[in-house]
């Protein structure tokens, strides 16, 4: 080989990697902070650094404890636009944009290395429609307010749930939904392709899987089958795990609005490491599996890329960096951490992919792969404020039917008559009626679910049962 070639060669080599370098393969971690007993900022970013290796941060607003404890780290940082001011920045004048830059960007530049700016989180999923329109408008005055106040290299973008698709089975046949497709996808489509932005999206096989986990394999849904295939009947594209189909069905959406280009960034992806009875596969195993075989994949050099777009680079964060004890919802909203609010991991995990594979240790064994079969029950949480918890407990019996009658003086359930046994009947009878309807057993963290019968001799308390 001749000493210019190789010269050329070894250009090209540097070259090459300095490009991959500044949009590589790496995995950062959501930072959300809905709980009552998380680290501290600066506590925070040294475990992020130091417990899980991270080089990238996305946090849900813009905090400035957070942006200064994230000054001078090599950590890159998205930060977010909340959903309560997007319609004032889209229909006000610039200056209302140009006030929020300037607040809440330009104090942390250069030493907090902000380089993803998020407006709103998941708004075309919000059932309040009025932001829609107004998203679309906000995302280009914050580009507009970042480029001529000497930013112009933060990307901006939203985050999107794969509810934004209205088919993504088989992936190829991947669709807008129509309510949104022209009003609001297609202009946000133009933006993201003009400023070489990205498609943010939320992407999570444990949602799919565990509403249909009869038809899709759990090792599927984890990324560890070795032997499950999907072809898609169109593309003759050949898919070995459905993190990958969700990607590409959203690859083919775009592509039919004209967009085949736009590049994505995972803004959320995980697995709960627990849950309630009456949800299925949220355990540390399975987390540990599905969020160590996502590293694997999403750092592997060369990219690996997905079949439709084998190759790319897919940039991406993990949710969780706590489990968080104040988020509302199913007991899996509160169960998404790699880290405890002490600090210790829920399991071992390495974002930068280096760790070797073979040095962590057993993972205990998973319990809930099978759908619970038997009675529930929702009663009071053991340590609760009892101002609310009476609140709670004359919300539940203002609800349904004839839901606390049997704790009326006189009635079965009236004795022993404290506050914790008076609310654990009135959320068992109101689970009851209506978990149907999407009623949770949660009421603000005060109740939770139990399989051990609550009842007492003639005091019948009701139940799920699944
Ligand atoms: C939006 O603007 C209106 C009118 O100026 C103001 O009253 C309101 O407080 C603003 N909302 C937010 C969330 O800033
Ligand atoms: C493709 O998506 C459309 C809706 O956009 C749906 O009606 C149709 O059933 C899907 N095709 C297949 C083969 O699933
Ligand atoms: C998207 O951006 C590319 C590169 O800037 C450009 O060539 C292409 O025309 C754009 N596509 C659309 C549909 O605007
Ligand atoms: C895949 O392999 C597993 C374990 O070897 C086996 O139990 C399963 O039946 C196989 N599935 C298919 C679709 O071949
Ligand atoms: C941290 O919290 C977890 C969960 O509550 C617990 O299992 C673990 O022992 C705690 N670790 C330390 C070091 O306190
Ligand atoms: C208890 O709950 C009430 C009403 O929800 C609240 O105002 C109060 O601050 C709470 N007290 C404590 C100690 O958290
Ligand atoms: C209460 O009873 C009415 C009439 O039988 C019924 O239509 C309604 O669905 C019941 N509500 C709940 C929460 O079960």
């Amino acid at each position: 080989m001749g000493l210019v070639v190789a010269h050329l060669l070894l250009a090209s080599v540097m070259f090459f990697s300095i490009g991959s370098a500044e949009m590589s393969s790496k995995v950062g971690v959501c930072y959300g902070q809905l709980g009552n007993n998380l680290p501290s900022p600066q506590e925070s970013v040294e475990l992020m650094i130091k417990s899980l290796k991270a080089t990238r941060v996305k946090i849900y607003d813009a905090n400035p404890k957070i942006l200064k404890a994230l000054k001078n780290t090599d950590i890159q940082v998205s930060i977010m636009v909340p959903n309560e001011i997007i319609n004032n920045i889209s229909l006000s004048s610039q200056s209302l944009s140009d006030q929020w830059v300037r607040t809440n960007v330009l104090p942390y530049l250069p030493g907090t290395k902000i380089r993803y700016l998020l407006v709103g989180n998941e708004i075309l999923s919000l059932p309040d429609k009025s932001i829609w329109p107004n998203l679309v408008p906000a995302m280009r005055k914050i580009r507009k307010s970042l480029k001529t106040l000497g930013a112009r290299k933060i990307k901006v973008g939203t985050p999107s749930a794969m509810d934004v698709l209205q088919s993504s089975f088989p992936p190829s046949n991947g669709t807008f939904r129509s309510d949104i497709s022209e009003s609001v996808m297609r202009p946000m489509l133009h933006f993201l392709n003009r400023t070489k932005s990205f498609f943010f999206v939320d992407a999570y096989t444990f949602f799919p899987w565990s509403s249909d986990p009869k038809n899709i394999h759990l090792d599927y849904a984890l990324l560890e089958s070795t032997n499950i295939t999907y072809t898609d009947p169109v593309t003759k594209l050949t898919y070995t795990n459905l993190f990958d189909q969700m990607l590409d069905a959203v690859v083919f959406a775009m592509k039919k609005l004209g967009y085949p280009d736009i590049r994505i960034f995972i803004a959320e992806t995980g697995w709960p490491n627990g849950g309630d009875y009456d949800q299925i596969g949220a355990n540390i195993y399975n987390a540990a599996t599905y969020n160590r075989n996502i590293v694997k994949k999403l750092t592997a050099k060369p990219a690996i890329g997905t079949p439709a777009r084998p190759g790319w680079v897919l940039p991406s964060f993990i949710f969780a960096l706590y489990n968080e004890n104040q988020k509302p919802g199913p007991g899996t909203e509160r169960h998404f951490g790699l880290l405890y609010p002490n600090g210790s991991h829920v399991y071992e995990i390495d974002l930068s992919g280096n760790a070797p594979e073979k040095e962590y240790g057993p993972l205990p064994k998973p319990t809930n792969n099978e759908p619970y079969k038997g009675k529930i029950w929702c009663v009071a949480a053991k340590v609760a404020n009892t101002t609310a918890l009476s609140s709670a407990l004359s919300y539940a019996c203002s609800q349904g039917n004839k839901t606390c009658d049997p704790i009326q003086p006189g009635k079965p359930c009236a004795k022993p008559g404290s506050l914790v046994w008076k609310a654990s009947y009135a959320f068992s009878s109101y689970w009851s009626q209506f978990r149907k309807l999407g009623g949770t057993c949660y009421f603000n963290g005060l109740a939770t679910q139990t399989i051990k019968d609550p009842s007492h001799g003639s005091c019948k308390f009701p139940s799920v049962t699944l």
